[in-house]
């Protein structure tokens, strides 16, 4: 199956760029093990002070392959997409997302582990779990509406509603809003003022700010009923029917 993630280091700066543009940067499997194993080792590389995640072509990131939901279905645990979700949650460097156009379920989720997200104007988050017969991922059921209230989470979770740029950033799920001729450059000022600062002075001030403990147990009640809702039977009638470029049709449920 095509597509990359591509990793490149710039001094304290280490990139990766989700690179599957003709899908969307749709994450398959092999994607996720690659995102898992640059956090974990990035996190014991001392070159490395901050990471910066990026979506190549017009979309940061279309969420999880469908096509590997339907295959993976009854083996997800043995995948590598919750062992990306699990270091996202533990890893002790500053994290910086640069996003243009939509970002969808977990190209929404990982930001919520972000220390600094820059959006470009025309950025759109979406979580559209339910729709897809499954529920919230990577503790956003819990990072989500302790961020933006219950209400507009509940619209993003629930009802898969999309969040625009602007509304995202004054509702404190991103740092800043950008043209999108301007993001490369934002991006790499926010790392690089990151990467200039005293790494135990930035690692420990992370650590007082998240809950890995807290999020982390969050993730494992997510991700029990996430497994069980990927083998539901809705859940394999909206898979299908996105194969199959059709509306889903959960009238017999
Ligand atoms: N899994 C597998 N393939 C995907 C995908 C995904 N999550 N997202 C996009 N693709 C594929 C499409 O099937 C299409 O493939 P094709 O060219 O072989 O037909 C290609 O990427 C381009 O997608 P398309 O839908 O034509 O692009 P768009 O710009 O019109 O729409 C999105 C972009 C992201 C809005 C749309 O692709 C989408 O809704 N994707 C599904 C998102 C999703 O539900 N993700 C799971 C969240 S848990």
């Amino acid at each position: 199956m095509s597509g990359t993630v591509d990793i490149t280091q710039d001094g304290g700066v280490l990139t990766l760029m989700m690179n599957r543009p003709d899908k969307k940067n749709a994450l398959t499997d092999a994607m996720y093990g690659t995102m898992a194993d640059t956090l974990k080792n990035a996190d014991k590389d001392a070159s490395v002070r901050v990471v910066v995640i990026r979506g190549e072509g017009d979309l940061f990131c279309a969420g999880n392959d469908i096509g590997d939901f339907l295959k993976s279905s009854g083996n997800i645990g043995k995948t590598n997409v919750f062992r990306f979700i699990r270091f996202l949650g533990t890893f002790t460097k500053p994290l910086v997302a640069g996003v243009q156009g939509r970002a969808v379920g977990i190209g929404t989720t990982m930001l919520l582990h972000c220390d600094y997200v820059v959006l470009a104007q025309d950025a759109k988050l979406s979580t559209p779990f339910t729709g897809l017969g499954l529920v919230p991922e990577a503790a956003s059921s819990m990072i989500l509406p302790a961020t933006i209230g219950h209400s507009r989470a509940f619209a993003m979770l629930a009802m898969g509603e999309p969040m625009d740029a602007a509304d995202a950033v004054a509702a404190g799920l991103a740092n800043q809003l950008v043209a999108n001729t301007d993001l490369n450059e934002a991006v790499a000022k926010a790392a690089n003022r990151i990467a200039a600062l005293p790494p135990g002075a930035m690692q420990a001030t992370k650590a007082l700010m998240r809950e890995p403990g807290v999020t982390g147990a969050r993730m494992e009640a997510e991700i029990e009923i996430f497994t069980q809702r990927l083998q539901s039977a809705e859940a394999q009638e909206a898979f299908t029917a996105f194969m199959e470029k059709r509306k889903p049709d959960f009238s017999r449920f």
